[in-house]
């Protein structure tokens, strides 16, 4: 074993070198000599003179190797009660004859494509297809509703879509191909062509002139080979929520992020090649990108493809049994997940149903794990549970225990210390370090290890602005925290609009912005508030325009159904209160984080500029009579 201290300085005393050595782990045609210089927008290109393919390393590289017999993918879907094995053979077959598919199409190195998709093993066809073609994904996540989807259409401008007849959702059908066509009717810019697999559920699919049949299109395609493309080439968009109502398209490369995951899978999950590891994730969210495809698929791990849910489908143990059938060794969730799982089955009675002895780690991340679910996770699972950080942005882990490096003592509540690569610094608003204990921004010094974002797509101003001119020489995670006196950093919550609900990440901005659209609102705030099952979940209070002739009850009717119609169910926006007024700073600023405390029966101070101090006995009576404010501190 390793020494923590040792590895993880040397990455940040040497990182050229430290990098130069983990992208050797990888098959490049040809190896970089260019190991990190400055990008044109501030950042950083790593291996920029290097050239290579991603498909090629997830899959033919392992074939060449003599693993084409080993499972690639375990799909489990207890939605359709289907099982399937696909190998690294299976997986080259499907995937380079859907690239020669999309390649007839006109897709081509440098083209857009949207991948919407529920989890089934055509969806990760259609990404490392896209990438055999150097053709740039972008996965959105079937929770969005067209219009969601129509944005991120209009942004990234693509070819094509590939998307599939219907999602299961429990038991509920989730419509894909209609909301399709509902966002390309709303979208100006106009795909040429939407692929579409039928998944033969017996669902009806609308017929339009676009329509290219996924089966017919695999069926009478050629193979094709992987193409090369510099390390720098984006691999993908992903779109995220940001501090306003639209959503930032976060780039990736290559050959950065190919290296990082590599890498990652050995010093920061403990995983070898040949292991099972499973993300119990969604592939339109990083979680999915980076573990339930790439990285496990980059280090000829069998991963696992679940279309499911941690309860219903059909009970609390379903995890337990998909870890133990695939001899998963190590798990990467939510604790929202978990927390699902405790309410259903407190005394994890369901667990000792099956042999759990081949897990070794059990990861958590996605939001604040607090220290009920981590404690009742590690007492269930009995072995280590690591929280650990990161975000879409970064594209893998910032601050971990590594446990393939040297496994620290955890402390709950901790996501843990700087991983490789990361000078994770925390500093107060006037650019000053904290000291031990002392909450401020999260940041990373520049430069940002390889894997990070290349930029926001067609908006560097929003990439500078956003992340790297707020403190000069750092990159800015938008989250706060602080380091203890041992070195580990806690991480205690966004510092903007963002929230963060059953570990999906989400704009509270942009949800204002459509609730201040109903026609009989004069001002509203939108904000997050604490939930036992979901972490957060996103609260609203509204003041009327005078002379409204509607009730509380229709207008909450209303506006959570434009949320959900607009921004897509996964917004989980249920909760909508008509007050009389909103506590404000003298300058008319709206005081939501005081409003959030408030319902959070969180420590706050009244701010010095508030207009009027009588109005928060105001806003928590309204609170009141709608039972809102967990008892501090209590767990599920
Ligand atoms: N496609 C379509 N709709 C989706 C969807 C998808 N892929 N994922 C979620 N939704 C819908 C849900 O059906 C639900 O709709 P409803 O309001 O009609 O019931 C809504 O979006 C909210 O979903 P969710 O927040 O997931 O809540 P839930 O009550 O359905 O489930 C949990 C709660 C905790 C079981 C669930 O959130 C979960 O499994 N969380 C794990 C989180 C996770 O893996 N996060 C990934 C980041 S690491
Ligand atoms: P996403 O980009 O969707 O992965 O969301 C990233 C955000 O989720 C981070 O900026 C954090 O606010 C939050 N987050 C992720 N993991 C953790 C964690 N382990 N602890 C606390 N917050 C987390």
């Amino acid at each position: 074993m390793m020494n923590y201290n040792d590895f993880y300085s040397e990455s940040i005393r040497n990182p050229e070198g430290f990098w130069k050595k983990q992208a050797q782990a990888l098959a490049w045609d040809t190896f970089p000599t260019e190991i990190l210089k400055s990008a044109p927008n501030g950042g950083s290109h790593w291996f920029a003179d290097g050239k290579l393919n991603m498909s090629y390393l997830c899959i033919d590289r392992h074939i060449e190797a003599g693993h084409g017999d080993q499972v690639a993918i375990y799909y489990d879907s207890p939605v359709t009660n289907v099982k399937a094995t696909i190998t690294y053979l299976e997986l080259r077959e499907e995937v380079s004859k859907l690239a020669g598919g999309l390649k007839k199409l006109g897709l081509e190195k440098g083209d857009t494509a949207i991948i919407y998709m529920p989890m089934i093993p055509q969806a990760v066809y259609a990404m490392l297809a896209c990438a055999r073609l150097g053709v740039i994904h972008s996965v959105v996540f079937g929770g969005f509703a067209p219009h969601e989807l129509a944005i991120r259409i209009d942004d990234c401008e693509p070819k094509v879509i590939i998307t599939a007849s219907n999602g299961i959702e429990i038991e509920k059908i989730i419509p894909y191909k209609p909301f399709v066509d509902e966002a390309i009717s709303l979208a100006k810019h106009k795909p040429e062509r939407v692929v579409i697999f039928d998944r033969k559920l017996g669902v009806d699919i609308p017929q339009r002139n676009y329509d290219v049949d996924y089966e017919t299109l695999v069926k009478d395609s050629e193979p094709v080979d992987p193409v090369q493309v510099a390390a720098t080439h984006p691999l993908y968009i992903l779109y995220t929520s940001g501090t306003t109502g639209t959503p930032k398209g976060i780039v990736r490369d290559t050959g950065g992020y190919a290296t990082a995951l590599k890498a990652s899978m050995k010093y920061v999950y403990g995983v070898e090649e040949g292991d099972v590891y499973w993300a119990a994730s969604d592939v339109g969210w990083v979680v999915g990108h980076s573990y339930i495809v790439y990285a496990p698929l980059l280090n000829r791990n069998s991963t696992v493809l679940f279309e499911g849910k941690p309860i219903k489908t059909p009970d609390a143990s379903t995890f337990w049994r998909v870890i133990s059938e695939y001899q998963v060794k190590v798990m990467f969730t939510a604790p929202t997940a978990i927390r699902a799982i405790k309410k259903e089955d407190p005394e994890g009675l369901l667990l000792k149903k099956y042999d759990l002895s081949c897990l070794k780690y059990q990861f958590l991340a996605g939001e604040r794990c607090d220290v009920a679910t981590l404690e009742w996770t590690k007492q269930k699972l009995n072995v280590p549970v690591i929280d650990h950080w990161w975000q879409t942005e970064s594209g893998w882990p910032m601050l971990a225990n590594m446990v393939g490096v040297e496994l620290q003592p955890v402390k709950p509540g901790s996501a843990g210390f700087p991983v490789h690569g990361y000078d994770i610094q925390i500093m107060g608003e006037d650019g000053n370090p904290c000291g031990v204990n002392e909450e401020g921004y999260v940041l990373v010094k520049l430069p940002l290890p390889p894997g990070c974002l290349l930029d926001v797509w067609q908006n560097t101003q929003r990439f500078t602005a956003g992340y790297l001119e707020k403190f000069p020489g750092y990159y800015f995670s938008g989250d706060g925290g602080y380091k203890d006196e041992d070195g580990y950093v806690f991480i205690t919550g966004r510092v903007d609009d963002i929230i963060n609900v059953a570990g999906h990440r989400l704009s509270t901005a942009e949800m204002e912005e459509i609730v201040a659209s109903h026609p009989a609102i004069a001002e509203c705030a939108v904000f997050g508030i604490h939930c036992d099952l979901k972490g957060q979940r996103p609260l609203g209070l509204a003041v009327l325009k005078s002379g409204m002739d509607i009730s509380a009850e229709n207008l909450e009717k209303e506006v959570v159904q434009n949320v959900r119609h607009e921004i897509g169910a996964v917004a989980s926006f249920k909760q909508l209160l008509v007050v009389n007024r909103l506590p404000k700073t003298r300058s008319g600023k709206i005081l939501r984080k005081l409003l959030r405390n408030i319902a959070d029966k969180s420590e706050y101070p009244i701010p010095s500029t508030i207009d009027d101090v009588t109005i928060i006995d105001e806003i928590k009576q309204v609170y009141s009579s709608k039972n809102i404010g967990k008892p501090k501190k209590q767990a599920i």
